[in-house]
């Protein structure tokens, strides 16, 4: 995958994997949480899937489809994973001062998810007064949320600090004085962390360490505007200097570049005590853990595999700076909600076509597509797909799967190895649709976006409901 953040494609059809590369089929299903399906996934005797204890063919005729479907045991359980390994590996016993997860509601964002993960241990890390709100209705206490963004506005800050929230992560020199106006107007003292950009970006397999940075996000540790930011912010009685973040990238499967980013952090820290004798309490080392969309793609890091690496890196790094160990907090979005969700499709229209090198694919068309999950055509990211309603009674050959919208680069996968006999009517699963799927979703073609629904021990419950034709005609003034 190419550098997500950094590098959208406008034309994904044109950039789609060569189409002699061979089509792989999905992993079958087995419980195990480094894999593509969630946990509680199965394949039942007469071949059609259940996940969360219930047949996907139930789950269709109760609440349609396309419908993307949330295992809620395995999504706690992979939030409880996170807060369980950082206690662990930052607690007292290990030398060290103590860990924060955040869960990065970017990903995927309801009162209920917020709910849950704070159940089990998480805080929650907003970027918008949107998924703020969400935050605050569920029930997160202030204290436990953070606000990020690049440009907040005067009422997203009023709102963050109304409700007492534990910290603003400060992205820009400008914003100082918009955090600190804010502050003022309320009469409290806003907690800040500020967002260094250390030159480490990371993302697939690698990272990529450099001096200068061409992006938007925060303040450069090479130019010195992160430590003019820090001396402005420690001259401002309105506001309290709690740390530094830094986030290098997403989709991280080599954990290196953490190391490198969490030195450079730490050394700023280090640099900011000696000159002004504040000794900032807490370094945030941002999100970015990669997962497994294919089954072929890498082996995913373990909740207790990171925070034993950071943990590492922060020992290493203080002790040769001569400095005591931060407090550290993490954000991870993808790892916890993506593999918790599939989608699941009905298929239409099956076709075959003649490639160039004389081989054919099928192409198998969705209910759904680009409006539920961008990714493949902004990015080219793979997924992989299976026939979840029934066993195949053919062969595999190489398909694709593709969604009903008005454009060629509307893939949901790209290169998959299905059943030949894949028709009109059958179920199909595309694993791994939890992050960035529903929180990127769109009305392209005024198609309304599916639901969210949990499913546990047996029981669906709807957390987002479908959207109508209606709910769009709704917003159209006529
Ligand atoms: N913290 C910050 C400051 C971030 O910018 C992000 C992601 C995260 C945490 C969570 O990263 P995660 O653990 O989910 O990788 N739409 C893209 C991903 C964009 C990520 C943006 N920032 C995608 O679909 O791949």
């Amino acid at each position: 995958m190419r550098d997500e953040q950094h590098e959208p494609s406008v034309d994904a059809a044109a950039a789609a994997p060569a189409v002699a590369a061979p089509a792989q089929a999905a992993p079958e299903p087995d419980g195990d949480p480094r894999g593509v399906w969630s946990t509680s996934v199965r394949r039942g005797p007469d071949g059609s899937l259940s996940v969360g204890g219930i047949d996907v063919r139930e789950l269709a005729a109760e609440h349609g489809t396309p419908a993307y479907v949330l295992d809620e045991a395995d999504l706690r359980a992979r939030a409880r994973g996170y807060a369980d390994a950082f206690a662990a590996a930052f607690g007292p016993e290990a030398g060290m001062a103590g860990a924060d997860v955040y869960y990065a509601g970017k990903a995927f964002l309801s009162v209920a998810v917020a709910r849950w993960v704070h159940e089990e241990g998480l805080r929650v890390d907003t970027a918008t007064g949107g998924e703020l709100a969400v935050a605050l209705r569920a029930g997160v206490p202030g204290e436990a949320i953070g606000l990020h963004g690049n440009n907040k506005s005067d009422a997203e800050l009023a709102t963050a600090l109304e409700h007492g929230v534990g910290r603003i992560v400060v992205d820009s020199l400008p914003e100082i004085e918009k955090v600190a106006g804010a502050a003022r107007r309320l009469g409290v003292r806003a907690p800040v962390l500020v967002r260094v950009t250390t030159g480490v970006h990371a993302g697939g397999h690698e990272f990529i360490a450099t001096a200068h940075e061409d992006q938007k996000f925060g303040l450069s540790l090479a130019s010195g505007a992160a430590a003019k930011a820090l001396e402005e912010i420690l001259a401002r009685p309105e506001l309290e200097l709690l740390g530094l973040h830094s986030h290098i990238g997403s989709q991280i499967l080599d954990l290196a570049g953490f190391e490198v980013a969490a030195r450079a952090v730490l050394g700023l820290r280090a640099d900011v005590a000696r000159r002004s004798g504040h000794l900032m309490p807490e370094i945030d080392l941002g999100g970015g853990y990669g997962i497994s969309y294919t089954g072929h793609d890498g082996v995913p890091p373990t909740p207790a595999e990171i925070a034993a690496t950071l943990a590492g890196a922060v020992r290493r790094a203080c002790a040769d700076l001569g400095t005591p160990v931060p407090r550290i907090s993490v954000e991870p979005g993808r790892s916890i909600v993506g593999p918790s969700a599939l989608t699941l499709y009905t298929v239409g229209t099956v076709k075959e076509v003649a490639l160039d090198d004389g081989g054919r694919r099928t192409y198998v068309s969705v209910d759904g597509g680009m409006s539920d999950n961008i990714r493949p055509a902004l990015y080219q990211a793979e997924y992989t797909a299976a026939l979840a309603s029934r066993a195949p009674a053919a062969e595999v050959v190489r398909s694709r799967v593709v969604g009903k919208h008005c454009e060629s680069g509307d893939i949901v996968v790209h290169n998959v190895a299905l059943p030949a006999d894949v028709a009109d009517g059958d179920l199909l699963a595309v694993p791994a649709t939890g992050a960035y799927g529903r929180s990127m979703a769109s009305n392209y073609n005024m198609v309304p976006r599916p639901p969210v629904l949990a499913v546990r021990d047996g029981r669906a419950r709807v957390l987002v409901r479908r959207e109508t034709v209606e709910d769009l005609l709704a917003l159209d003034e006529g």
